[in-house]
Order: C-alpha cells, then structure tokens, then sequence
C-alpha cells in the first residue's frame, strides 16, 4: 500500500453555519477528487459539516474519556458527532495552551481508541531553524508524539514549521524534502507499515506553490489553513495533489 494523498484543511477558529456553502461548492467543483479530502473546522459546525458527506476532523481531543473537563472533547464525542480524524499536537495548541508531547501522544491514544485518524502535527519554530536544530526538534516531537499503537491506517503526520504557519513564507523545497525523508525513515524503522503513513506538509500552502510542494519526495498532501477557507483556494490544492 502507497501513502494516502490527503488533501486536509484545518479552519482553526473560523467559521460559522454560513461556510458551509463553500463546502457544498468545494463538492460540486470536485466531484470526484483523484486524493482524500478532509474538513477540519472548529466543534461547533462538525455535525453539520459531516452532514455533507465530507470527511470530517476535530482540531482537538481530551486524552480522558469523559468526566469533568470543562469545555473539552472526548475522542468518541467528535466520532458521535460525524467526525473521522482529529488534528492533535498543533503548534498553536503546543503554544496557546502548552501542550507537551506526552500530553499529545495521550489524546492520540484516546483518538485511536475512539476510531478516529490522529493527524499529529509538529515543527519547528524559527529560532530552532536558525540555530540548526531541526532535525533533532523533529526527531524528538516525532518519538514523544506518535503512539506505538500507530499505524498507516489510524495515523497521519504533519510536518508544519511554526514559523510558515500564517506568514506566507514557505521552506525551500530541500528542506521540506529533508524533513520528510527523516520523518519516512523513523516511521519506517519504528512500524512495521511506516514507509505507508500519509505524511503532511502544512504552512502557507497555497494554489501558486501547491504542485511544487506535492512533487517533493515523501511528502503526500498538505494540512491547509487560510487557504482551506474558500473553494476557490482550497479547490485547486485539491487538484494540484490529485494530479501529482
Ligand atoms: P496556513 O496554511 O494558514 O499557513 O496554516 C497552516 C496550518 O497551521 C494548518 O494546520
């Protein structure tokens, strides 16, 4: 089995039930998309968004499977409400609200549990690049993040550097094909079905530098912020991965 292409777009907190006309013109523009296509928008509008047909993704999970946690979401309360994957270990959660690899590495096993795709996110920030430090920030986040009960079928990773997220600056094609050789080689070496596992680039992705990004080795979609917003963006990374 070759990786899954995974066209995925993480709305953060954006959205109300009006967006939902962009999913509907996403789905009438590409009816038949040649790679998975994944919504992940924030709580409030899963249900709704899984009533379209579209898979559908939390952008958080609890580790505990219920009890009292106040406004937080159990893994199998995103699956009740239409949800398949779940977005776990994003940079803005690592910094809004501190979470540390053990904690993400727990909500992954929750996410696992409940049946859902953990999509697990990590990178490194800009002052880590500069002091050379990427490839053991990338290596550690990888080892302290992913489960040993991850598989090709219940895990994607996502190599997002914090410091392309939102800016519009995107890493030179080498280093994303740096990073993503090391990610396939620790996947491999680690799980028997690694060299399988749907490995993301997300940051700044945009339909003017999708197709180049999607030709890099190893890298098998995208996790898609602003540009996931519109169908008029979004639509075209669809078909730049379709098309790689
Ligand atoms: P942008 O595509 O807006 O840079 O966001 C990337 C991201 O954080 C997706 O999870």
């Amino acid at each position: 089995m070759a990786p899954r292409k995974l066209a995925a777009g993480n709305w953060k907190m954006n959205g109300t039930l009006a967006a939902l006309a962009e999913i509907d013109r996403l789905r009438s523009d590409h009816p038949a998309p040649g790679c998975d296509v994944l919504i992940c928008p924030p709580a409030t509008l899963i249900h709704a968004v899984a009533a379209t047909g579209i898979a559908t993704g939390g952008q958080d999970c609890h580790a505990r499977p219920s009890g009292a946690h106040t406004g937080d979401i159990a893994a199998a309360q995103l699956s009740d409400a239409g949800a398949s994957h779940v977005i776990l270990g994003h940079s803005e959660r690592r910094t809004d609200h501190a979470e540390t690899n053990a904690q993400v590495v727990a909500k992954a096993v929750a996410a696992h549990a409940a049946g859902l795709v953990a999509v697990i996110c990590l990178g490194e920030t800009e002052a880590q690049r500069d002091a050379g430090d990427t490839l053991a920030v990338i290596s550690e986040q990888l080892a302290g993040s992913v489960p040993q009960d991850a598989t090709a079928a219940n895990t994607v990773i996502a190599y997002e550097p914090v410091w392309a997220i939102g800016t519009g600056r995107t890493p030179t094609n080498d280093q994303i094909a740096e990073v993503h050789a090391l990610l396939r080689d620790r996947l491999s070496a680690r799980f028997a079905d690694g060299a399988d596992m749907s490995l993301l680039y997300g940051g700044s992705v945009k339909p003017g530098n999708a197709a180049e990004i999607f030709a890099i080795p190893h890298v098998n979609g995208a996790l898609v912020g602003g540009a996931s917003l519109k169908a008029a963006d979004f639509g075209p990374i669809i078909a730049a991965l379709s098309a790689a």
